[in-house]
């Protein structure tokens, strides 16, 4: 069976009581518990990782290269201006594919750029918790 990591960086476990106007009132451990659900309908396992650090990130990002296909990855933040995320990325050779719930393109402008688009092998953003599904879904096509 493949197996795949999601990945979430700061704030995500603030869902449920974040913003829920914006990203809804579910909270991460509910959101995890159907994306493991829906994987297994692909064959596909999952592991589940949120840090507020970005060091953290960078290094569970680094452990793709032994223990996982692939990765369903919310940067949250770190999205618009980590260098470092960017380049753990690109340092593996793993598909990641970028994940957003919001639609970061109708938002502020500083959400409109992502320094980490053009290391990952898509882009999805703006459906809410499906947009995790979706990444799933994508990931299930290329793994
Ligand atoms: C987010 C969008 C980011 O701009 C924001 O900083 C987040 C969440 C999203 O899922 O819509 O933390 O990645």
């Amino acid at each position: 069976m493949k197996k795949i990591l999601v990945l979430n960086g700061p704030n995500l476990n603030m869902l449920g009581i974040r913003e829920p106007g914006v990203y809804g009132s579910d909270t991460l451990a509910s959101i995890n518990a159907e994306i493991a659900d829906y994987a297994k309908t692909q064959n596909i396992e999952c592991d589940f990782y949120q840090s507020n650090c970005e060091g953290e990130l960078v290094s569970k990002i680094h452990s793709l290269m032994t223990d996982y296909d692939g990765c369903v990855f919310n940067a949250g933040a770190y999205t618009h201006y980590s260098y470092a995320i960017r380049d753990a990325i690109s340092s593996v050779n793993k598909p990641v594919i970028e994940i957003h719930m919001s639609n970061v393109h109708a938002r502020e402008e500083f959400r409109h750029t992502s320094v980490i688009s053009a290391v990952c092998k898509g882009t999805i953003a703006g459906f809410g918790k499906k947009s995790y599904m979706l990444g799933v879904e994508a990931l299930s096509d290329i793994i």
